[in-house]
C-alpha cells in the first residue's frame, strides 16, 4: 500500500497541499510521534498497551507479513512513500489542524473534506439506510444467540443509535449524519486541533448536540460501546505509519471493544479495496482463534472456537468504477461490518 491515493477535495486551494519537503518531520518529531503511541497509564484500556503492541507484532510475524521493524527506515532522502507515511504521524495532523484552525478563524473555512463532499454525503445517506434496514429486521442479523441480551440493545429507531466517528477531523461527517436524523453523535480524534476545529464548526453550524473529545483510537479511554462506528480515512492514516501493519492490528482490537454487540462498523477507505478490508477482518477473526491462543488457553483439551467477531454486511456500490489491468475498481470503498 503506497499511501492515501486520493487527495481530499479542495474547498480552498490555499489549504490543500501535498506535503512539501520542508514539512517533513525530523527524527525528533518522529520520536515525539512515537512517544504518543506509548503507554498512558490513565487510559482505561484493560490490556497493557505495550503488551498489545507486542501481541500485534507477534500476530504479524505469525501471519508472515513484513516485520514491523522493516517499516521504520532512516533514509536521508525520503522517497514518495516516506513522504506519504507522514500522514501516519500525529505531528503531521497537529500541524495540519493548526493551519486549518487559523484558516477557520481568519476566513471561516471548514477545511478539507476527505474524499470529497459527494462521498461524504453518500456515506451518510447509505449508512442511514443500512441502519434502518437493520432496525426494521430487513437485513438478517447474524449475531450469536449467546449474545441475545446485547442484540436487544440495538434501538428499533436508528436515529437513536449511538454513533462514534473515529478520527473525526473537522467533524463534518457527523454534521452530515445529524442532517440524516441521527442525534446521539460523538466524534474523537487524537489531534486536539482537530477537536477544536470540529467543535468550532459544529457550534457555528448549529450542531451543538454533537460531542467531541480527544482520544487516540489505539489507546482509547472510552469505556462505553456505540451501536454505530464510522471511520472515514482514519484506518488509512493509521496504516501509513511506518509501523502501520502492527497499528492496524491494534486498531481492530480497539474497535471491537467499542462496537456494541450487534452494532455496525462502517469504514470508508481509499487505500484498501472492499475485498482487502474483508480479508483484513477475516484475518482478525482468525487471529482470535489462533493456535497459540488455543494452546495457551486449553492445552490439549478440545478447543471451543469463538464465532467470527465481525462479519461483512454490505458495501457502497454507487461509487464510480474504472478498469485497470483487467480489473474493475473504484477509488473509494465504504464497507459495513456487523459485530457479533
Ligand atoms: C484522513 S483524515 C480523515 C478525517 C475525517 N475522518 C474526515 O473524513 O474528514 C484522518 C484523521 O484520523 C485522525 N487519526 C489518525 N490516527 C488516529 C488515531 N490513532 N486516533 C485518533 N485519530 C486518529 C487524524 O488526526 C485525522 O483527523
Amino acid at each position: 500500500m503506497a499511501g492515501i491515493r486520493l487527495q481530499p477535495e479542495d474547498p480552498d486551494a490555499s489549504q490543500a497541499r501535498p506535503p512539501a519537503s520542508s514539512d517533513l518531520i525530523s527524527d525528533d518529531d518522529r520520536s515525539v510521534a512515537a512517544d504518543s503511541w506509548s503507554i498512558k497509564s490513565d487510559y482505561g484500556s484493560t490490556l497493557d498497551d505495550e503488551q498489545r503492541h507486542a501481541d500485534a507484532s507477534e500476530a504479524l510475524s505469525v501471519a508472515n507479513f513484513r516485520a514491523a521493524s522493516d517499516y521504520s527506515s532512516d533514509k536521508e532522502e525520503p522517497d514518495a512513500e516516506a513522504v506519504q507515511s507522514m500522514l501516519g504521524f500525529q505531528s503531521y495532523w497537529d500541524a495540519q489542524y493548526a493551519d486549518e484552525l487559523t484558516n477557520f478563524r481568519e476566513h471561516g473555512h471548514a477545511g478539507e473534506v476527505w474524499f470529497g463532499a459527494d462521498v461524504m454525503e453518500v456515506v451518510a445517506s447509505w449508512t442511514k439506510s443500512l441502519c434502518g434496514e437493520f432496525s426494521q429486521g430487513h437485513l438478517s442479523n447474524h449475531v450469536d444467540d449467546s449474545n441475545c441480551e446485547s442484540v436487544g440493545q440495538l434501538e428499533k429507531e436508528p436515529f437513536n443509535w449511538s454513533v462514534l466517528d473515529i478520527g473525526t477531523g473537522n467533524g463534518l461527517l457527523l454534521q452530515e449524519l445529524a442532517k440524516q436524523g441521527f442525534s446521539d453523535l460523538t466524534g474523537t480524534d487524537y489531534s486536539e486541533g482537530a477537536i477544536d476545529l470540529a467543535r468550532s464548526l459544529a457550534h457555528r453550524d448549529g450542531f451543538t448536540n454533537i460531542k467531541f473529545l480527544v482520544d487516540d483510537i489505539l489507546e482509547t479511554k472510552l469505556d462505553r460501546k456505540f451501536q454505530l462506528l464510522v471511520d472515514k480515512g482514519t484506518l488509512d492514516a493509521i496504516g501509513l505509519h511506518p509501523d502501520g501493519p502492527v497499528k492496524r492490528i491494534m486498531y481492530w482490537d480497539s474497535v471491537s471493544s467499542l462496537v456494541a454487540p450487534g452494532g455496525l462498523l462502517v469504514i470508508t477507505s481509499c487505500n484498501s479495496t472492499k475485498d482487502e478490508l474483508v480479508q483484513e477482518v477475516d484475518a482478525f477473526n482468525q487471529r482470535r482463534n489462533s493456535p497459540s491462543q488455543e494452546l495457551g488457553a486449553s492445552g490439549d483439551q478440545e478447543v471451543n472456537r469463538d464465532p467470527p467477531l465481525f462479519r461483512y454486511v454490505d458495501h457502497v456500490r454507487s461509487y464510480p468504477t474504472f478498469m485497470f489491468g483487467g480489473s474493475v475498481g473504484s477509488r473509494v470503498a465504504t464497507v459495513a461490518f456487523q459485530r457479533n
